[in-house]
């Protein structure tokens, strides 16, 4: 698939991933309304979109709804958005720009963003468990206890914890590879499994698609690391150097630019040996692993 045509995708996900969420996030009345605005302003109008259009992309192959695999889309972006607010938290990564304006305890202030990003996590599970999402009380409650454990301590919490504190571990490439995998791979690994989970797709597909998701997820974290030694402020809009000045530990630290390169480029030829099963329904996938790790932003 043609890098044109995955960008296309990209924003016609984007359109209608946000025609989901802007009733959703409709601001109330009352003086809470702060922290709908807040909610509103990190999750619409901006970022690549890659985990909904993961969704789709999964739930083509096994014919799902679209409007179902929307919705699903559509609680994995406010996950994700949720924890880019708090990861940009002054006690966290302490940054101040996000996707091209100010982080949102930097547009709010930090009471504010932090309640966002609460408010975002608990509604992924609102949308989740709502019937338009899927007719069957069964499907929703396994897209449910899969998004737990994809962004609970097993996974995206847990690996922002080993983030936080690897300066004090010192960790080898076995140890780094499990912390991306935590912190961004799992959430990626969902948005995949989402699909096939709507879809009611066998066991044997969803182990394919588990192996495609956990190496995309990887070469992903390793390119937003590759990213902010050599990528343009401007295109990536957000800060760059940072994790070199904060001690980060990621591969690019541990065994430079060029053997991280590698491991990105190897990393995305074996997530597409995954496909291997699947005919060229499959192609938006393998064009979302060639732009995941030669993208710009
Ligand atoms: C950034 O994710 C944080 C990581 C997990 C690396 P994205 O690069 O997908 O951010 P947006 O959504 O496009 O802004
Ligand atoms: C963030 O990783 C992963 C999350 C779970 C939010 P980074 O800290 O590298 O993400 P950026 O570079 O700030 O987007
Ligand atoms: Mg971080
Ligand atoms: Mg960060
Ligand atoms: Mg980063």
């Amino acid at each position: 698939m043609a890098n044109d045509a995955l960008i296309a995708a990209l924003k016609a996900t984007n359109v209608a991933v946000e025609r989901v969420l802007d009733p959703i996030l409709a601001v109330p009345e009352g003086y809470e309304a702060q922290v709908v605005q807040a909610m509103r302003y990190s999750v619409l109008g901006g970022g690549k979109r890659l985990r909904p259009l993961l969704v789709l992309a999964s739930g083509e192959l096994f014919d799902v709804e679209r409007s179902h695999a929307l919705r699903a889309a559509a609680a994995i972006e406010c996950v994700h958005c949720y924890s880019l607010i708090h990861d940009d938290l002054p006690a966290m990564d302490d940054d101040d720009m996000r996707r091209g304006q100010p982080t949102t305890h930097k547009a709010f202030d930090e009471a504010t963003a932090i309640l966002a990003g609460d408010a975002l996590l608990t509604l992924a599970f609102e949308i989740l468990s709502h019937p338009s999402t899927h007719p069957d009380p069964n499907v929703r409650l396994e897209l449910i206890t899969a998004l737990t454990k994809a962004s609970g301590h097993h996974g995206m919490v847990g690996g922002q914890m080993i983030d936080l504190t690897a300066h004090d571990h010192d960790l080898d490439e076995n140890a780094i590879y499990r912390m991306q995998q935590m912190k961004t791979g799992d959430l990626i690994a969902f948005s995949v499994e989402a699909g096939a989970i709507l879809g009611h797709a066998s066991k044997d597909a969803r182990q394919s698609l588990h192996g495609y998701a956990r190496d995309l997820g990887l070469a992903f974290q390793i390119a937003d690391d590759l990213l902010d030694v050599e990528g343009d402020v401007e295109d990536v809009g957000k800060a760059t150097g940072k994790d070199q000045n904060a001690g980060k530990a990621t591969l690019v630290s541990l065994m430079g630019l060029e053997r991280a390169r590698q491991q990105a480029q190897m990393l995305s030829d074996q997530a597409i040996e995954h496909l291997q099963a699947f005919d060229t329904r499959a192609d938006l996938l393998r064009g979302i692993v060639h732009f995941a790790v030669n993208r710009t932003h």
